[in-house]
């Protein structure tokens, strides 16, 4: 017969030894398991006297009860000291920030928010939208805008040509939003009101010009449309922009070909230790060059000029863009640099509106 109290001591060191849950159930599946040394001793009853079983019963039973309590209070401790554990090395900083998620941590670049803000300023005066495309005629960027062919106005542009096709022809990157006037009075009957924001192309590099830019384009043509209207816009769309209560501007006469009379439009500002503020001060800045529809560009569009007349404007998006936004030099707009944007691009969930604010 099995010496029960070595057996029991042997028991209680390897339970007092077991570091974790696995080894404590391989002690309870030695002792306890269906060929356990505890569960062996218990089988032996079945074949004893009454009177051996009276006797070995109660010890046998005892000792698989002092185990089993011994195995739970075990098992107690580990699962505890175990959690203990987790809880020391899990520890959760709650006042740490919130990692962003990556819709958060992306930039909307300066001038796709400055387009948006130009398209929501416009869309509430009743202007729709047109686009052209990058690669343009000579006949659509120049001919038809009353450039006439060996005008001294086409060299001002520096264009960027294409070799000629088979007909002779070079085709060219466009040098100004103007062509989409053309293609839109050719396929839209008037009264029509449009802004033409895109890219445009000049062989010209430095701080403030780069060989890609952009522009937007105002088309207004109507059977009353005049100067007056012109003028109201422009002061509109300055205050609007700006986010500024009052703005002066002034015009000036000067020259294009698709536009008679053509003026050249400067708005009042402060250049204060260097920062520019719009809407106070003594100086003035060109901001755009605007005029009233050539007749000739009219005709050209298959449009009686007796009859219909209008305006438009060019601007450079870069360059309020820069303004507006205090940006000291326009290459880096396009040098697809994360700090650059970072630091000057606009939060993807911030759309600029009239009510909310433009620039929030
Ligand atoms: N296309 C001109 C340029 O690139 C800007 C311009 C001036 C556009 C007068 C116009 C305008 O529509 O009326 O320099």
């Amino acid at each position: 017969m099995t010496d029960l109290s070595a057996l029991e001591t042997e028991l209680v060191n390897a339970i007092a030894a077991a570091s974790d849950e696995a080894a404590l159930e391989a002690v309870r599946v030695a002792a306890l398991g269906k060929a356990g040394s505890i569960s062996g001793l218990l089988k032996t009853l079945g074949a004893m006297t009454p009177d051996e079983r009276k006797e070995k019963g109660p010890l046998i039973n005892g000792l698989r009860d002092r185990v089993t309590e011994a195995l739970t209070t075990k098992r107690d401790a580990l699962k505890s000291a175990a959690l203990d554990q987790r809880l020391q090395s899990e520890r959760v900083d709650v006042t740490l920030p919130l990692p962003q998620s990556p819709a958060a941590r992306g930039r909307i670049h300066p001038i796709s928010q400055v387009i948006d803000e130009l398209t929501t300023i416009f869309a509430d005066m009743g202007f729709s939208v047109a686009e052209g495309s990058d690669i343009e005629t000579d006949f659509f960027n120049f001919t038809a805008l009353n450039f006439p062919v060996g005008h001294p106005a086409r060299e001002m542009h520096d264009t960027f040509f294409f070799n000629p096709d088979e007909k002779g022809e070079r085709k060219l990157l466009r040098t100004h939003t103007s062509p989409v006037q053309i293609h839109t009075m050719m396929s839209v009957k008037p009264p029509l009101r449009v802004i033409i924001p895109g890219r445009t192309y000049r062989c010209d590099s430095d701080q403030t010009h780069t060989p890609m830019f952009h522009q937007v384009e105002g088309l207004v043509i109507d059977k009353g449309s005049h100067l007056g209207h012109l003028k109201w816009i422009l002061a509109e769309f300055c205050k609007s922009f700006f986010e500024v209560d009052d703005v002066k501007m002034r015009f000036r006469p000067s020259f294009f070909p698709f536009t008679e009379p053509s003026v050249e439009v400067d708005i009042q500002c402060s250049r204060k230790g260097g920062e520019i503020r719009f809407g106070e001060g003594e100086d003035w800045l060109e901001i755009l060059g605007c005029g009233m529809v050539h007749p000739n560009v009219i005709r050209n569009c298959g449009l009686d000029p007796d009859e219909y007349q209008g305006f438009a404007w060019g601007m450079g998006i870069d360059r309020i863009a820069m303004l507006k936004y205090g940006m000291p030099d326009l290459r880096p707009f396009f040098e697809a640099d994360l700090r650059w944007l970072s630091h000057y691009g606009f939060r993807p969930l911030d759309l600029p509106t009239l009510a909310g604010g433009l620039s929030v």
